[in-house]
């Protein structure tokens, strides 16, 4: 057997690969898709990033792979029909994150209604004149709604943190879920009412620039947006302007459109904090994440059901 893995993976978690065939992974940056098909030929399994793209040619260059385990929950780098058509199993990394991305998700709501990254940014620069009474005032928390578009795992567990902080919580999503503490909206409600708007949906052709220019004229103008899913939910344009324009009051952005670019619209203002898509972020989590794809391509090349397969 023969198994590629695109980055670097703690070497605990992988050697019990070692035992089913040899395992070639990648050490340096990103590989383009050129590179990524060429060192793919010949792979019974692919250990694939949210940076990389799955697709039909990938496959095609490489027929004798059976598994694509993506070190991610979110798959849209994965084209699911192409797969299934090539009767490819392709897993992901549910469950594992969930807690992780909860916990930066209150992390960037508090940050960003705290003026964090813009009080740093001062000190820094040092133009910190000193203690003054109504110096960089925050909003508080405290009775404020959370608006959370998408109810899965993730979002359920920001929802179960909530009433720590005095916030109320309402989502908007395709079905009900039948949670007592937050009520179902409509998603133009939940813009129209919501202090803290939260993107917790995957990437799909109908989440595509879900938040553009009309969604955004929809929030409170002193709302603050949080994306912590996948930067294409957001019209980034469309966002910069509302921003600089004070449509909304401030975002929280930790995925973008293009990464590693940031619309240069965004880098130039206050009210927006910029961090590099860290939510799962964690020693604990990720290395969970690793060990999960190494369980789900073990168990299909050896015969058995994956843990967590994309259906
Ligand atoms: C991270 O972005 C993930 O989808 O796991
Ligand atoms: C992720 O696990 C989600 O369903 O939000």
């Amino acid at each position: 057997m023969h198994i590629l893995i695109t980055r670097p993976l703690p070497p605990a978690v992988i050697a019990p690969l070692q035992a089913l065939g040899t395992v070639d992974m990648h050490t340096g940056d990103a590989l383009s898709p050129d590179a990524l098909r060429a060192r793919a030929v010949g792979a019974d399994a692919i250990i694939t990033m949210l940076t990389d793209q799955v697709d039909a040619a990938l496959l095609d260059a490489a027929p004798t792979v059976k598994v694509v385990a993506n070190v991610a929950v979110g798959y849209n780098n994965i084209d699911m029909a192409a797969v299934r058509a090539r009767g490819v199993v392709a897993t992901n990394t549910p469950d594992v994150l969930t807690e992780s991305v909860a916990d930066f998700t209150w992390a960037l709501m508090l940050a960003i209604t705290r003026r964090l990254s813009e009080g740093e940014r001062v000190v820094r620069r040092g133009a910190w004149a000193g203690w003054a009474f109504d110096y960089m005032l925050g909003t508080e928390l405290r009775g404020a709604q959370l608006g959370l578009v998408g109810f899965g795992r993730i979002a359920q567990a920001v929802a179960a943190r909530a009433s720590v902080f005095g916030v109320r919580v309402v989502y908007a999503a395709r079905r009900d879920m039948g949670v007592a503490s937050a009520a179902r909206v409509p998603l133009d409600e939940l813009l129209a009412t919501s202090d803290l708007v939260s993107l917790h949906v995957p990437l799909t052709p109908e989440t595509h620039h879900l938040i553009d220019a009309r969604a955004l004229a929809r929030m409170k103008p002193s709302a603050y947006l949080v994306n912590t899913a996948r930067g294409p939910v957001v019209d980034e344009a469309a966002l910069a302007d509302a921003l600089a324009r004070r449509v909304i009051a401030g975002a929280a952005l930790d995925v973008y459109e293009e990464e590693p670019v940031v619309h240069p619209g965004l880098l130039a203002l206050e009210n927006v904090l910029l961090v590099p898509h860290l939510g799962s972020g964690t020693t604990g989590t990720r290395t969970a994440m690793a060990q999960l794809a190494v369980d789900n391509v073990a168990a299909v090349l050896s015969g058995r059901s994956p843990l967590t397969p994309i259906l």
